[in-house]
């Protein structure tokens, strides 16, 4: 993709080029100046830049991209389709949307994040107007906490002030330090400003495991008791997690702080994987490595990974974690 702009602006400026040597000088002038003007209209067609050429929210991609590629996420993929679709349609927003993605490592939270960042930004995770926070990486040590809460403050502002549609991602949000947390609510709230920025049309994203054990129980009761994982509603996990997640001493505080101000305005379930997914996982993995989708090998992962409970073998510890790099062991 960049290669083919690359070489289109090449072949551009060399046309140019050689026209403006078969000329007299007023018109190479004259040349020189449209090439300026071609040059500025290139380079924006070249470098993402906070426009509608390289924003645009497609409403039935992401539909379908959750529908196709996150498999057993009902819940989730009707959750963040509707939320996403209906604060990108509104030219107004009067906050910005705020989801928190829920559940066990592997049921495919980063992954719906990414196709969620897909299909705004031509550029998807690799867009400057993406930004990835993750606890460990970023905010380590809990001395430098003053430190960071400055620059996270600094990074948010500068980032929405050049580009309202900017998207934060912050990962393992369970790990987070509560006073990180803390410094970023007000860009969270429904200010119109906030020292001369508006955050409404910002999205931010939280990814925590925070609340994963009330959804693992509330799936495997629906198995037990025979009904099909569809047949679970939002009301069915919505007071279960709500609770988890207060009573949940590690997560409490940051959560607490933002349920109480109502600054979630989603909370996205995501539940335990089984086999059948696992083996949709190594499925699509082959196929998007360019290499030929196989039920035999698919199904040797799958049955390698661990399941709980023991004996019933019903989910997968790790979901579909790990699947992307192992299913060429069992070629
Ligand atoms: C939106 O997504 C659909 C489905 O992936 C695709 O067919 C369509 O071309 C996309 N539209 C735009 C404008 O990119
Ligand atoms: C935007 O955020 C990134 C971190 O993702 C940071 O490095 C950068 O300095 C920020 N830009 C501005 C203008 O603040």
């Amino acid at each position: 993709m960049k290669a083919a702009r690359a070489c289109l602006w090449l072949h551009i400026l060399s046309t140019v080029a050689s026209l403006v040597g078969a000329f007299d000088p007023i018109t190479t002038s004259i040349m020189f100046g449209i090439g300026a003007a071609l040059s500025r209209t290139i380079y924006n067609y070249l470098h993402e830049s906070c426009d509608h050429k390289w924003i645009a929210f497609n409403s039935t991609g992401l539909e379908e991209d959750l529908r196709n590629k996150l498999f057993g996420q009902h819940l989730a993929s009707h959750i963040i389709s509707k939320a996403v679709s209906g604060f990108m349609n509104n030219d107004n927003p009067k906050k910005p949307l705020v989801l928190s993605l829920h559940g066990w490592t592997g049921t495919g939270k980063n992954f719906a994040s990414a196709l969620i960042a897909e299909n705004i930004y031509k550029e998807g995770m690799d867009s400057q107007f993406v930004h990835v926070f993750t606890a460990e990486l970023h905010f380590p040590h809990v001395g430098q906490m003053d430190t960071y809460k400055t620059q996270l403050q600094q990074w948010i502002k500068g980032n929405v002030s050049s580009c309202a549609h900017s998207m934060f991602i912050f990962d393992e949000m369970d790990k987070m330090h509560p006073g990180l947390i803390d410094s970023i609510k007000p860009y969270l709230d429904y200010y119109e400003k906030i020292d001369g920025v508006s955050y409404r049309k910002a999205i931010f994203i939280f990814l925590s495991n925070a609340g994963g054990e009330s959804i693992v129980e509330t799936a495997l009761d629906f198995w037990k008791a025979g009904k099909s994982r569809e047949e679970i509603e939002l009301k069915d996990l919505e007071t279960p997690l709500a609770l988890s997640v207060f009573n949940n001493k590690r997560s409490g505080l940051w959560h607490t702080s933002l349920i109480d101000k109502n600054l979630v305005d989603f909370f996205v379930p995501f539940l335990p994987l089984e086999y059948k997914h696992v083996l949709q996982c190594a499925l699509a993995a082959m196929q998007a490595q360019g290499a030929k989708p196989d039920a035999g090998v698919a199904d040797k992962v799958a049955q390698d990974m661990l399941y709980f409970p023991k004996a019933e073998r019903v989910f997968s510890v790790k979901g579909c974690k790990t699947i992307e790099s192992k299913w060429e062991y069992y070629t």
